[in-house]
C-alpha cells in the first residue's frame, strides 16, 4: 500500500483529529488577531500620518477603558486557548497507568527498533499496528534524544535516554510516513518511520510470520551468504533467529526480506540495494554506525541473497 501524503491537516486517528481541531482553532484565532491588528495599524498609519503644517498632536495621558480592554481581551483569548489545549491533552494523552505497552519503540542513531512484548517480535523501521484498535506505545532511546512523529496519527513524542514516554494511537488502516523530529546527529534526516496499519486479522498474520524461525538455506548463494554472515563481523550487531547471530546493536535481520525499505527509508529493499549497502553503508548514510567492512562484491551479494531469501 502506497503511503499517505503526510499532513497534520489530514488526521487518520482520533488522537490526530483532536490535535488537528486544536491546531485549526489556534490558526483561526491567530488569523483574526493578525487581521485585526494589521487593519488597525494600516488605518492608523494612513489616517493619522503627519502632514505639512499640522500642529503638535494632542498629548494623551492614557485611557483606562482602553487599557482594561487590551488587558482583558488577550487574557480571554489565552484562557480559551489554554482550556482547549488542556482538553486536547487529556483526550490525546491520558496517563498510561498500569497498562502494558502493545509495542515498544526504541530510537537509535539512526533507525527505529520496535518490540512487541506479548509476542516477542522484534523488527525495525516499519511499525505494524492493527487498524481501529487503541495501542499503547512506549517510547525510549538507546543513545541520544530523538522524537517519534507520525503527523497523520498523533503527537510528537520525545525518545529520551533513561526515561520512558508513551503514546496512545487508534490508527485507521493505511500506510503512514513519519520522521525523527529532534535533531540527533549527522543522519537525523534519514531516520524515517513507516507505520503499516492493517486489519486485525492481517496484523495477527504478520505477527505470526515474524515469530517464525526461518529454515537455514539448503544450498546455493544463500547458503554461502549464511556462512559468510556468521563468519564476518555481522553477528556482533545483528540477530538472525535460529542462528548464532544474536547482536542487538543493529536491527534484527531475521525477517528483513518482509520490509519495504532499508536503512530507515534510505534504500529500497532489493537484493541490489542491499548488496550496495553491505558493500559500503557509509556511501549511503555517512556517519552511521555500520562500518565499511571492505567486503568483496561477491561476498556482499551472497549475504544480501541470504538475507533477502523469501
Ligand atoms: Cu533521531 Cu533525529
Amino acid at each position: 500500500m502506497a503511503p499517505q501524503d503526510s499532513s497534520v491537516f489530514m488526521p487518520h486517528s482520533p488522537q490526530a483529529r483532536a490535535i488537528a481541531r486544536l491546531f485549526t482553532l489556534d490558526l483561526v484565532i491567530a488569523g483574526v488577531v493578525f487581521a485585526t491588528v494589521a487593519t488597525l495599524v494600516v488605518y492608523a498609519a494612513i489616517r493619522f500620518r503627519a502632514r505639512a503644517g499640522d500642529p503638535e498632536p494632542r498629548q494623551d495621558e492614557g485611557d483606562h477603558r482602553l487599557e482594561w480592554l487590551w488587558t482583558l481581551v488577550p487574557a480571554g483569548i489565552l484562557a480559551v486557548l489554554l482550556t482547549a489545549t488542556v482538553r486536547t491533552m487529556r483526550a490525546v494523552d491520558p496517563p498510561a497507568g498500569g497498562h502494558a505497552p502493545d509495542a515498544v519503540v526504541i530510537a537509535h542513531q539512526w533507525w527505529w527498533e520496535y518490540r512487541y512484548p506479548r509476542s516477542g517480535v522484534r523488527t525495525a523501521n516499519e511499525l505494524h499496528l492493527p487498524a481501529d484498535e487503541t495501542a499503547l506505545l512506549s517510547v525510549r532511546s538507546a543513545d541520544v534524544i530523538h522524537d517519534f512523529w507520525v503527523p497523520d496519527l498523533g503527537a510528537k513524542v520525545d525518545a529520551v535516554p533513561g526515561y520512558t514516554n508513551h503514546l496512545w494511537l487508534t490508527p485507521a488502516a493505511g500506510t503512514y510516513l513519519g520522521t525523527c523530529a529532534e535533531y540527533c546527529g549527522a543522519e537525523h534526516a534519514h531516520m524515517g518511520i513507516r507505520v503499516i496499519v492493517e486489519q486485525p486479522a492481517a496484523f495477527a498474520a504478520w505477527e505470526r510470520s515474524q515469530r517464525a524461525i526461518p529454515a537455514p538455506p539448503a544450498g546455493g548463494p544463500a547458503a554461502e551468504g549464511a556462512k559468510l554472515f556468521l563468519e564476518r563481523t555481522c553477528t556482533n550487531c545483528h540477530t538472525v533467529a535460529g542462528t548464532a547471530a544474536d547482536g542487538t546493536v543493529g536491527p534484527d535481520l531475521t525477517h528483513l526480506a518482509d520490509r519495504q525499505t532499508l536503512a530507515a527509508g534510505v534504500l529500497d529493499n532489493t537484493v541490489d540495494d542491499l548488496t550496495s549497502w553491505i558493500a559500503n553503508p557509509q556511501a549511503f548514510k555517512p556517519g552511521c554506525h555500520m562500518p565499511d567492512l571492505h567486503l568483496p562484491a561477491a561476498e556482499a551479494h551472497a549475504i544480501a541473497v541470504y538475507l533477502e531469501r523469501p
